[in-house]
């Protein structure tokens, strides 16, 4: 199983030139709306001081980047859910819960401008994600690939009178298997998806049978339809194997669904500047080398990794579920494949290096199971308004995973960078005081004046998206 570091052949390449592309309203005056510039695909996600603005300005500016209809607006007030539809999804309904949407700004993926819906209710993360993924634009944005969309079934055999015997026969009937597990699935197959490949794996106990089958789920996440796959392939295998099934399920271990994604900082972009006399500066060098002391701790402790993959699940967790997908079963992959790596111990998804240039070089590697078709997207309205604000990022499941993915490497790189310099509590909680000071019911204590202070401790801080 691959790891993410940094011999791997595999590795997008990063793009050679290092285009700062800035949107023409970037001269814009800080409170106005610059509605009258026209919005060029390649700075999309440009919007300086967007932070700065109500969210009437906000959903302004949105709507001259992405054609919303009239429900696309309203489930940005009601939440996207109806209690009437969420009773028809969960069961013992008595309501919707919320959770704040931003806009992760500045993303640049595979040379294409894109703007990321983000439902988190962590103050910092969404501003954190945005700066980041600034410092990456400044060196040609992220670079992403993915593997095709590959989920896989896991059969179970057990009272196996010979698990050698049968793993011989399960292999010889490995057409007739994948053509019944095709049998199926036909609008997959008609999809150009289906299965793709049968495994069989011997574990320690000696009489049972293991047996995957990869299936390609084009489009979808595909759990239900790889179950599927489990169930009716259960008693032909048992039958092979001369023993009976035992469990039949996807494994959340979907390490043929890898999401791989590079970034290149210019190291003059990574310096943190003095501000009075709280905080120190920082130059360009040491923030680098910070960051890449950050990583190499992470890579030997797993008690690091563990908050260092936090680091990153911050920002693909807020996409993944902006997007209407499965967070815990993206959760269970990036850990099961943190922790099975053939080395023994929790290893980070994403490191940092010193590039040749003495830029800093990030790579990412994790599962990534999400999909862009599904039964969330006919209920939720924010979740299809998400598709439409991602637009070409989301006609895919695999495009849309390489845009989490480079929202996670953002994550992680904002964290280093304020853990390496200043520590990541003054600028978290000048965010996190505008939340902590809501009353009980939500009332912001002092409107205005918290207005104000927002404008204020923002503004000041040099790396504001
Ligand atoms: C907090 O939500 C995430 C961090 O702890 C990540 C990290 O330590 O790398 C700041």
């Amino acid at each position: 199983m691959a790891s993410p570091g940094f011999t791997s052949a595999s590795s997008p390449p990063l793009p050679a030139s290092a285009p700062a592309s800035v949107s023409p309203s970037a001269s814009a005056s800080a409170s106005a709306v610059p509605s009258e510039v026209a919005v060029t695909d390649s700075a999309r996600s440009r919007i300086p001081r967007f932070y700065r603005l109500s969210i009437d300005e906000r959903r302004e500016l949105l709507r001259e980047r992405v054609d919303l209809s009239e429900a696309d607006v309203a489930a940005l007030d009601s939440g996207g859910i109806h209690p009437s539809v969420a009773d028809r999804v969960v069961e013992n309904v008595v309501g919707v819960y919320a959770l704040p949407l931003g806009l992760g700004l500045n993303f640049q993926v595979n040379g294409r401008d894109v703007l990321v819906p983000m439902a988190v209710e962590e103050p910092s993360v969404i501003a954190a994600a945005s700066n980041a993924a600034r410092m990456v634009r400044q060196g040609g944005g992220f670079a992403a690939d993915a593997d095709e969309p590959i989920m896989t079934a896991q059969i179970e055999l057990l009272g196996v009178p010979d698990p050698a015997v049968a793993r011989a026969r399960i292999e010889a009937a490995s057409d007739e298997l994948l053509a019944m597990a095709g049998a199926t699935l036909p609008r997959l197959l008609e999809r150009g998806g289906g299965p793709r490949e049968l495994e069989v794996r011997l574990g320690n106990h000696p009489a049972r049978v293991i047996v995957h089958v990869h299936v390609d789920c084009r489009n979808a996440m595909g759990a239900n339809m790889v179950n599927t796959v489990a169930e009716s392939l259960a008693e032909r295998l048992a039958a092979l194997a001369g023993g009976r099934s035992g469990l039949r399920i996807l494994t959340n271990l979907c390490d043929r669904r890898l999401v791989r994604v590079r970034a290149r900082v210019p190291v003059a972009v990574l310096g943190v500047r003095g501000e009075g006399d709280a905080a120190e500066a920082f130059s360009g060098a040491d923030v680098r080398d910070g960051i890449v002391a950050a990583s190499q701790f992470a890579e030997d402790d797993p008690y690091r990794a563990a908050t260092h993959n936090k680091g990153i699940m911050n920002g693909v967790d807020a996409v993944v579920i902006a997007t209407g997908n499965d967070w815990r079963g993206v959760e269970a992959g990036a850990h099961a494949f943190a922790a099975a790596n053939g080395k023994g111990q929790y290893r980070p998804l994403a490191v940092w290096r010193t590039g040749d240039d003495g830029s800093l070089i990030g790579k990412l590697e994790m599962p990534m199971p999400v999909g862009v078709v599904g039964g969330t997207l006919k209920a939720h309205a924010g979740a299809r308004l998400a598709q439409r604000i991602l637009g070409p990022a989301a006609t895919s499941a695999t495009e849309l995973a390489m845009v989490i993915g480079s929202v996670g490497l953002a994550s992680n790189l904002a964290a280093l960078r304020a853990l390496a310099t200043d520590g990541i509590q003054r600028g978290h909680m000048a965010l996190h005081r505008r939340s902590a000071e809501l009353k009980h019911d939500g009332q912001a204590t002092r409107p205005q004046e918290r207005a104000a202070e927002h404008t204020r401790d923002r503004g000041t801080k040099e790396d504001s998206p």
